[in-house]
């Protein structure tokens, strides 16, 4: 099992570049935004104690990460190549990241920080629209839905996502900045860091990190 985290600010495109990635090739795409974000629809355990964190901005315990993710690669096949968005977060998930992917015959390849200025993220994240059937994300200007509040894929409304709202959105930018931006330096240190411009294009940032990843 090859590993590949995804590194960058909220808004920097992660989930928008490995959704693309992910689509073009036998690749499994996991956000853990996206896990938690089921959990909490879903009203499980896991999510109703998840939702006060995302709501404030601010990280979920690291243990239900680590849960969600070693059951995630206990169920998933030994030759898959996944690539992690938003795991690890902290210091603490990335020694735990490196003992599941130990327990589980899995090798973390490379982490690929995506990198984009704060205005940029703040312009993002502020018109963000999302599908909440099939995940699907859209921008109101920078990648507009074919019809206005629809889901060019599946046809449903398109919702603002609750932690998009300004002062949430300055709070993450903060717990990124002081919990995982220190992450960046980690990974360089073990030879494994690769960054790409986030404020390309998406299809170029796509295709350049999918280059990472042929190697
Ligand atoms: P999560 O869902 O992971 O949110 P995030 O890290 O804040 O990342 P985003 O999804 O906001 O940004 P993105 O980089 O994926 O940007 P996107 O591609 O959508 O986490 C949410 C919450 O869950 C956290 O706050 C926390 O509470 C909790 N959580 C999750 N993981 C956790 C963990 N490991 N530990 C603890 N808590 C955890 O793009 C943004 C917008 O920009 C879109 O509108 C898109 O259309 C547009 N866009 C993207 N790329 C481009 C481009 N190249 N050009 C133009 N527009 C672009």
């Amino acid at each position: 099992m090859q590993i590949y985290v995804f590194l960058g600010a909220p808004g920097a495109g992660k989930g928008t570049a490995a959704a693309r990635i992910a689509n073009d090739a036998d690749i499994h795409h996991v956000s853990t935004g996206a896990m938690l974000r089921d959990a909490v629809k879903n009203g499980t355990p896991a999510g109703l104690s998840a939702k006060k964190y995302m709501d404030k901005g601010t990280l979920v315990p690291d243990q239900v990460l680590v849960d969600m993710l070693g059951e995630l690669l206990s169920t998933s096949k030994k030759d898959a190549t996944i690539i992690l968005d938003g795991f690890p977060r902290n210091e603490n998930q990335a020694l735990q990241l490196d003992e599941l992917a130990a327990k589980h015959g899995a090798t973390v390849k490379a982490a690929i920080d995506i990198e984009a200025p704060n205005e940029l993220l703040i312009s993002r994240l502020g018109g963000r629209r999302v599908c909440p059937s099939c995940g699907m994300g859209y921008h109101v200007t920078n990648m507009p839905p074919k019809r206005e509040g629809v889901c060019d894929k599946c046809g449903t409304a398109l919702i603002t996502r609750n932690d998009d709202k300004p002062e949430t959105i300055k709070k993450r930018l903060e717990v990124y900045a002081e919990q995982t931006a220190p992450l960046i330096g980690l990974y360089k240190k073990a030879g494994k860091l690769r960054t790409v411009n986030g404020a390309d294009e998406a299809d170029k940032v796509a295709k350049k990190i999918a280059a990472i990843i042929k190697g």
